[in-house]
């Protein structure tokens, strides 16, 4: 029987990738799976909290319990974030791989072959940062983000923290195709102001448990 120690807490968790219209049948995305999002969403669920899932285009089957919304766009996801945390949340989980580009103006017909020229050039503007915005506007009591990484990977993430003002960043190394995007398991160091922890590479459902756990550790202690 596992503790119901979150009965009473609302976490909001983003996954997935996002997916950005070039026009009505192209797009800009990128391959995350959700499968980390959504592991951290089953495990916060199975210890009572109430969880709100929202999640990019994904192949996963969704977990029981979750309140889901399904967003595509990067501006998608940061309304839903908004819109679910109208009442401070007590967690947020930004696992969502945001792009960080999206086309300055999609266009609304499919774009036509130039028969002329052999280049093509897109326009793409910055997206929001979803978990800086929701940082600055203090959504949650306590957040969380990632930071998927192929080198300096505990150096980059923790000026990300510092940079976005975040309280726990979970960094991984996308370099290694064992672990990370797609892959079922993986190995992460978890960073704060004043800890780093590396637990075992683990099948991604473990690892969530195990991260949960920190994150209620964390939440009673800075208390
Ligand atoms: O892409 P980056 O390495 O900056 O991602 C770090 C964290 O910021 C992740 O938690 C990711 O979900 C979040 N992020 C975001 N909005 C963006 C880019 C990243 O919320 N536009």
């Amino acid at each position: 029987l596992i503790e119901q120690d979150l009965t009473g807490q609302h976490w909001v968790i983003t996954a997935g990738p996002t997916m950005e219209s070039i026009d009505p049948v192209r797009y800009i995305s990128n391959h995350s799976s959700g499968k980390m999002g959504y592991a951290l969403a089953s495990a916060a669920i199975a210890r009572g909290a109430r969880v709100t899932l929202v999640s990019g285009p994904v192949q996963l089957t969704p977990p029981t319990g979750a309140n889901i919304i399904a967003v595509k766009s990067a501006d998608e996801m940061l309304a839903a974030c908004e819109q679910s945390m109208s009442t401070q949340a007590d967690v947020f989980i930004g696992a969502a791989a945001v792009a960080d580009f999206k086309m300055k103006a999609a266009s609304d017909q499919k774009m036509k072959k130039q028969s002329d020229t052999d280049e093509m050039t897109l326009t793409l503007v910055k997206n929001p940062d979803i978990i800086a915005t929701l940082v600055l506007q203090k959504r949650a009591k306590t957040i969380i983000g990632f930071a998927a990484e192929t080198q300096n990977v505990t150096e980059y993430a923790k000026s990300k923290l510092e940079r976005k003002g975040l309280d726990i960043i979970i960094a991984n190394d996308v370099s290694r195709s064992d672990i990370g995007f797609n892959q079922d398991e993986n190995q992460v160091t978890v960073i704060t102001k004043d800890k780093t922890w590396s637990p075992d590479k683990a099948a991604k459902s473990d690892l969530a448990n195990q991260l949960v756990e920190f994150i209620q550790q964390y939440i009673k202690s800075a208390i």
